[in-house]
Order: C-alpha cells, then structure tokens, then sequence
C-alpha cells in the first residue's frame, strides 16, 4: 500500500534537517523548535487539565518526546505510550525518556495499534494541523474507541484567524514548491472540531484560545460513559 502524505512529509522534513543541523537542534526543529520551553509549558498544560499520577496517557504524534521528558519529572503516569510516524523522531524520545513506563512506538496507519489498552487521556499537540480533515476524523473515531469511559481528549489546532501569518507563509512556500511544504498546513475552526466530537457523542467541550495557552487553539471533551459509535 502506498504510504500517507505524513509519513513522506514528516520523514523527509526529518531528513533535510539531520543533514544540516546538529542532532539535538534537528530533533528540536523537526517539532517546531523550542524543545526545553514547550516541552515544559506542554507538561503544565495537561498537568492542569486533568492529568494526575496513576493515569495511562496517549500522546498522539509524540515527535522526539519534549512532552513525555518533562511529563515523566512532574507526574507518575502508570503508562504513556508515545506514536509517531517517524523512526529518528521515536529513536531520540526512548533515548531521553529511558523510563521504563514510557513507551514510543511508531505508527504508520489511519487508526491506532489494535495491542493497545485503553486510556483515561489522549492528547494530541500540533498533530491535526498537518492532517487531513478525513484524517482527522478517522483518528477521532480511533481516539473515542481508545478512551476509557470518561476519558479525556485534548486536542491543538491552528485557526485562521490567530495565525494567519502562517497561513501565509505556508500559501508561499506552496507556491513556491507547487505543493505544501515541508508538510501540509491545515486551518481548523472551532465549529468544525465541534462537528467532528458532536458526532462522536463526546460531552464537555471546552476551547481554549491560543492566547490564554500554548499558542495553538485546544479542544478539551470527554467521552460519555455510554456505548463507543461508529461512522
Ligand atoms: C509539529 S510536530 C509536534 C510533535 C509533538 N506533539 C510536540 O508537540 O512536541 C508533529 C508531529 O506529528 C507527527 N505526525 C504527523 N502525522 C502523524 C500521524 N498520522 N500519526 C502520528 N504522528 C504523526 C510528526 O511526525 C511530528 O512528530
């Protein structure tokens, strides 16, 4: 089967920027940047939406592991499991989180790893924005199975408005490459993350505007306690 446009994206993105960066800043930049300072700022952020010692986290696009790093000092999770798409990403997170309770495994579907147990949260940090919208929702669907009842979710996106610069970048090097580049950017707005939940029969849903958090816009919802839905 041929591979999905994020796993070229992603592993080539990687490439380009080991061949010109030292490791430690190419694992960085292949995340955005910022590791130590988003890595910390990510931690806090679950850590005061819900996430306490003795949970099983999901994180959903783990990159090379800011988020689980700094996790694993502030919180005993009894398990995380960290998916990516990409093998050098996965390589330098086990190599900076070497607890035995974390685990970084890669990847490559539109759904999750059928081994896996369920979960009380799953978070997904600067995942969706290079997704699909169809994407988008085939994972959710896989989140709401993977959830236990009255599992957590929470989600960042990009929205329009609060990063048009972005956007506009992203117009320029698409031009520019006659594709998106270094991978797709992909603009969300509330009321079509809203939709996608609404339909899944997830309950609380809660924004926060990327102003008053990480710099991204985050969807937090529960799963009812009520049967899983299908498509
Ligand atoms: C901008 S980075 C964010 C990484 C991490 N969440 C963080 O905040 O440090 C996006 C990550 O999503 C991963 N990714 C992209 N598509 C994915 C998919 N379908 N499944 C899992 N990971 C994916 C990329 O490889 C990359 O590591």
């Amino acid at each position: 089967m041929a591979q999905f446009h994020f796993v070229e994206d992603y592993r080539n993105h990687v490439q380009r920027l080991l061949e010109v960066h030292p490791r430690d800043e190419a694992m960085s930049l292949a995340v955005g940047g910022e590791w130590d300072r988003l890595g910390n700022m990510l931690s806090d952020f679950v850590l005061q939406h819900g996430v306490t010692d003795g949970m099983r986290l999901l994180d959903f696009g783990c990159g090379s592991g800011r988020l689980a790093f700094y996790l694993a000092q502030k919180c005993r999770l009894s398990a995380y499991v960290g998916l990516d798409v990409v093998d050098e990403l996965l390589d330098y997170a086990r190599e900076r989180v070497p607890s035995p309770n974390y685990l970084f495994e890669s990847n490559r579907a539109l759904s999750l790893p059928s081994n896996l147990a369920s979960f009380d949260v799953i978070c997904s940090f600067s995942v969706f924005t290079h997704l699909l919208q169809t994407e988008i929702f085939l994972y959710l669907q896989a989140f709401e199975k993977a959830l236990v009842p009255g599992g957590r979710l929470i989600v960042s996106f990009i929205e329009l408005s609060s990063h048009w610069q972005v956007f506009e970048l992203s117009c320029q090097a698409h031009a520019h490459h006659g594709q998106p580049y270094p991978h797709l950017n992909q603009f969300l707005e509330k009321h079509q993350i809203s939709t996608m939940l609404n339909h899944l029969r997830f309950e609380h849903l809660h924004f926060i505007e990327s102003d008053d958090g990480i710099g991204q816009t985050v969807v937090i919802a529960t799963k009812p306690t009520g049967a899983s839905v299908g498509l």
